[in-house]
């Protein structure tokens, strides 16, 4: 059931008399069967994240929701999407009844009814009859609780709250100590400090400042040593510098109705409580709250991309995607604790190894403001933290999967335009710092002792000196060619710079992920395959299940993925996989069900470095293939409802390839190449800002794009087109026009210039 809202003012009127595009976002759908979408408050990019911490032993609980568990808290920090091991869930408060002997104890509370949530707005019953109801501004939130009349209700602050981990890989977050402090009229303030997480991060203190609006019937401060019963604390303070004592306040109430508005800050209590005060003032409606988030999401992201078609499954799957990849990274800009500077500040970022691919592209078309001030973000980081980060969140750089693949998206901005404040020079030296300067091995990452994971790139020492990575170093092949994208990267800034003795060498460096190429390495018919290496030779693999983790040669995928991974070098690698013919064979055998001898198929939708392979047959001109591959990909592995997406929505990276699966094109991320293949919609409009649109028209098709789907013709802008790719000045610099004809069977449309493939000259 959807909250209905109440309109308080004529502002609120005049927006609302625009379309309310939040009706199509399903903020449930992806939560469960490892989507592991965050369903609760959030503005788009805000710092606060909003919602229910759910805890059942043994099971992971990655944005805090699960659909089963008991309440640990509902609290203010959460990812979105992120899978590994969960980060934050931290500042919470938990609504209690009756009297609570024993506070710090690690109470749960069962849930009564599934939760309810819409934009801006999530409701939850709790076991013992409490109706908690939360919305959230950038950097505050407001919780409304009703609790049973006739029996005390109480709202506990257990500063030691933190999502826990039970993976048993050591990356569970730890409470390190922490304080809270009652105010004469009854408002807390504090600070808790946590570590670890996916990140491997070092300590971290978060500021909070909450008030309530109807006085206590008593507040009390506590503590509470290992597993020894609570115990309260005089003068309304409680401070802790060790993990080991946890800290905490219980407030309980007469009201049956409370209502609660927090704050927080990275940088002092002062800081939240200016937060909370000014963008949740004391008196504030909690529907104001509400109508807020609902009007920003309509202007800032929703609003962004609007299309004639009426099918509520489409248009869910459109609206709540565009959601979805718009909850992080996190605008903390005016709350960075680590230094001081005008630049903006974004982070948890978490990960560029997941977004690189097909995510950041759409976030510049969408959002080209906040896009210019995340790489500005990102190049002072590397000003003041050294390195561009990969996975930043709690304000640290970890933690670093593959190559520095903020290379990669730095490289993708350059070429396609952004500019402004962005200051490429120091941008350029970002990423050379990246290409040639081995970080230290500091910390060691226990899952991967032989080089940094933290940021740069660990396996430098092999790439700079041997042209190849051997097995010292973990991860060696998926590094390798990650590193050789990377190099790619590097090749475009400086050409573009005019750096052109940079250019040639990092061009050249960018074809090393030839040197794990063996030729004779063979799987189920088909040679040459990416494979590990040392000065001896070729180390021969499992090339369909080599695929591993952090200690493997492969990262998460298998010798069939990465021998695809270098789409700047997509013709030579043609030529090494013996030509067109047998690359389309090749492709074909990964869609095939069964194809390796076990059930379902060698390609993997379930995670992001195999994004690009259902497109590459634009590369062997087989544009109706790479329709007919992505739209049964779009169409069978994504679905409306909880369990929509087929894995870890990774900070929205999942629904950004389905969203290019709907407008038609397919980004090469470091190149201004888009692929062509098939819209879904008979009309869609994007606002790609400064007044200007890409507009994008289909007749012929069914209108939702499960039938009809192969281009019959296309237009760009009004000229009849036949290559299967355009660049970004074709149609996203001053806006554009694409106008296809569809229809049921495939016909040879395009002709011409295959998409380029720069290092392959
Ligand atoms: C709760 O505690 C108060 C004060 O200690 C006591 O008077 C009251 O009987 C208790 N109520 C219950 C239900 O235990
Ligand atoms: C606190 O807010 C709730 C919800 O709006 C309201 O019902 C209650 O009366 C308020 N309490 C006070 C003391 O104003
Ligand atoms: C509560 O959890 C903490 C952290 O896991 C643990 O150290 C403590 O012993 C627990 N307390 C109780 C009463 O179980
Ligand atoms: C709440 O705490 C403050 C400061 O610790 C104190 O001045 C106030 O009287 C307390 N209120 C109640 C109802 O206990
Ligand atoms: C709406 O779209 C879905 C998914 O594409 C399709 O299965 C359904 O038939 C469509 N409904 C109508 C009424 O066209
Ligand atoms: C990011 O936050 C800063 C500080 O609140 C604000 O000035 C800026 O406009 C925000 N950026 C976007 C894109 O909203
Ligand atoms: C390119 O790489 C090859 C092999 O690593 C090397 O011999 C050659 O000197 C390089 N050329 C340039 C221009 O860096
Ligand atoms: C290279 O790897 C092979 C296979 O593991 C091994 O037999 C050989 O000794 C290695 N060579 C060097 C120089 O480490
Ligand atoms: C298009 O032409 C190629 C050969 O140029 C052929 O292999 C392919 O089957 C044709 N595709 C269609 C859809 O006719």
């Amino acid at each position: 059931m959807r909250y209905s809202r109440t309109l308080t003012s004529l502002s609120l009127l005049v927006v609302s008399a625009a379309e309310d595009f939040t009706k199509h976002v399903d903020v449930f759908m992806g939560t469960q069967n490892g989507g592991n979408d965050f369903p609760g408050v959030a503005r788009p990019f805000g710092m606060v994240k909003l919602g229910p911490d759910l805890l059942q032993s043994g099971t992971d609980s990655y944005s805090g929701y699960l659909s089963n568990g008991a309440f640990s808290g509902f609290s203010m920090m959460h990812e979105q999407g992120t899978g590994g091991a969960p980060k934050y869930g931290t500042v919470s408060q938990l609504p209690l009844v009756g009297n609570i002997s024993d506070p710090l104890s690690n109470i749960t509370v069962s849930r009564k009814v599934a939760d309810e949530g819409s934009i801006g707005y999530y409701k939850a019953q709790t076991g013992d009859g409490v109706e908690v109801e939360l919305s959230a501004s950038a950097r505050a939130g407001i919780y409304r609780y009703n609790f049973p009349s006739g029996s005390q209700g109480n709202v506990l602050v257990d500063v030691s709250h933190v999502l826990p981990s039970f993976r048993g890989q050591g990356l569970g977050q730890n409470y390190m100590g922490g304080d809270l402090l009652i105010l004469a009229d009854g408002h807390y303030e504090g600070s808790g400090v946590y570590d670890n997480g996916w990140n491997e991060a070092p300590d971290w203190t978060i500021y909070f400042c909450g008030y309530f609006n109807s006085s206590a019937t008593s507040n009390k401060t506590y503590s509470a040593t290992g597993a020894a019963k609570s115990v309260e604390q005089p003068s309304g303070f409680v401070s802790s510098s060790s993990g080991s004592t946890r800290v905490g306040g219980l407030f309980s109430f007469s009201d049956s109705e409370v209502i609660s508005r927090v704050g927080i800050s990275w940088i002092s209590t002062k800081q939240a409580c200016d937060n909370v005060n000014s963008e949740i003032p004391a008196g504030t409606s909690f529907e104001s709250v509400v109508d807020g988030a609902v009007s920003d999401w309509n202007t800032e992201v929703l609003s962004k991309i609007v299309t004639t078609n009426t099918n509520d499954t489409s248009l869910s799957l459109l609206y709540t995607s565009l959601y979805f990849m718009h909850l992080i990274p996190t605008n903390q800009t005016g709350e960075n604790p680590g230094w001081t500077s005008s630049e903006p500040y974004y982070q948890d970022i978490f990960t560029f190894w997941d977004l690189f691919r097909c995510s950041t592209s759409l976030m510049q078309i969408l959002q080209p403001t906040a896009y210019e001030e995340q790489i500005r973000s990102l190049i002072d980081i590397w000003r003041f933290d050294g390195y561009l980060p990969d996975a930043r969140s709690s304000n640290y750089n970890g933690r670093t999967q593959g190559g520095s693949n903020a290379d990669n998206v730095l490289a993708d901005a350059y070429v396609k335009g952004v500019r402004g404040a962005v200051n490429w020079e120091d941008g350029y030296k970002a990423m050379v710092k990246d290409a040639e300067v081995t970080p230290p091995n500091y910390p060691v990452d226990p899952m991967a002792p032989d080089s940094s994971t933290h940021e740069g790139r660990g396996a430098l020492p092999d790439w700079l000196s041997l042209g190849y990575i051997t097995p010292t170093f973990t991860r060696a092949v998926s590094r390798a060619v990650e590193y050789a994208y990377n190099d790619f990267g590097l090749y475009q800034v400086a050409s573009g710079l005019g750096k052109d003795d940079d250019a040639r060498k990092y061009l050249n460096r960018s074809r090393n992920w030839r040197n794990h190429w063996n030729p004779d390495q063979t799987s189920l018919g088909f040679s040459g395959f990416v494979v590990p290496r040392n000065s001896t030779g070729f180390i021969n693999v499992d090339t369909l299940n080599a695929g591993g983790y952090w200690m493997d040669p492969y990262y998460e995928a298998s010798a069939w993925a990465y021998s695809f991974a270098d789409v700047h070098d997509m013709q030579e690698m043609i030529k090494m996989m013996g030509g067109t013919e047998t690359v389309l064979n090749r492709l074909n055998t990964m869609f095939t069900e069964g194809a390796s001898g076990s059930s379902g198929t060698i390609f993997d939708p379930t995670n992001e470095p195999m994004f690009n392979l259902p497109y590459l047959y634009h590369f062997i001109d087989r544009q109706d293939l790479s329709v007919s591959q992505s739209r049964k990909v779009a169409k069978s592995d994504y679905s409306t409802g909880v369990t929509g997406l087929p894995g870890n929505s990774d900070a929205g990276a999942m629904q950004t390839w389905l969203l290019w699966n709907m407008i038609g094109l397919y980004p090469i991320t470091g190149q201004t190449t888009f692929l062509i293949h098939s819209p879904w919609f008979e009309s869609m409009t994007i606002d790609l800002g400064d007044g200007k649109t890409l507009h994008i028209t289909s007749t012929g098709g069914d209108g939702n794009g499960d039938t009809n789907i192969y281009v019959q013709s296309l237009k760009v802008n009004g000229q009849a087109w036949e290559r299967n790719w355009l660049t970004w000045d074709d149609v996203f610099a001053k806006g554009g026009t694409l106008e296809f004809e569809l229809g049921p069977t495939a016909v040879n449309w395009t002709s011409g210039e295959l998409p380029p493939s720069p290092a392959s000259e």
